[in-house]
């Protein structure tokens, strides 16, 4: 299996913003535990993508489907989560996996971060968890191929 995480907007300040909710962790030491989990609990290959601009992970969306090299995505997009209608089409549009995943517990937090526009496109949501919630999310999705097998 190959899969594809994205990171949206902000993310790439990870371990450096807010760290008393998001962790010191950096991204590229987030996604190296990710990595190291991926490729061996899993067995499985993963590359990773961040940008904090909309239409560039809506572009990397489409490339994903039509180059067609992952099996899932995982996507935590951040703030765009609250409000992107173009990253809810572009995931909709799309015919891989997608599960939304965020560090934090939204649920938690302040009301906007209640809704998400994303969750009823996706095939899932993890949140809560840190670096857990990516780790738990791709766990899942490839329990899910799994048992469709
Ligand atoms: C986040 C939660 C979002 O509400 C926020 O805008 C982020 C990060 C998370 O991972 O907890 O930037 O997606």
């Amino acid at each position: 299996m190959k899969y594809l995480v994205i990171n949206g907007v902000n993310l790439n300040l990870t371990g450096k913003r807010e760290k008393g909710v998001y962790g010191t962790q950096t991204l590229e030491e987030i996604n190296a535990e990710i990595k190291k989990y991926c490729n061996g609990a899993l067995e499985s290959e993963v590359d990773f993508y961040q940008s904090n601009i909309e239409g560039e992970i809506v572009n990397k969306l489409h490339e994903a489907y039509l180059v067609g090299e992952y099996d899932g995505i995982l996507l935590n997009a951040g703030a765009f989560t609250h409000y992107s209608y173009a990253i809810r089409d572009a995931i909709a549009a799309i015919d891989i996996p997608v599960v939304e995943v965020h560090i934090s517990n939204v649920h938690a937090r302040e009301e906007f971060r209640h809704n998400s526009v994303l969750s009823a496109v996706c095939k899932g949501v993890v949140c809560g968890f840190g670096v857990g919630s990516y780790v738990a999310a791709l766990t899942a999705l490839h329990y899910a191929f799994a048992i469709a097998e």
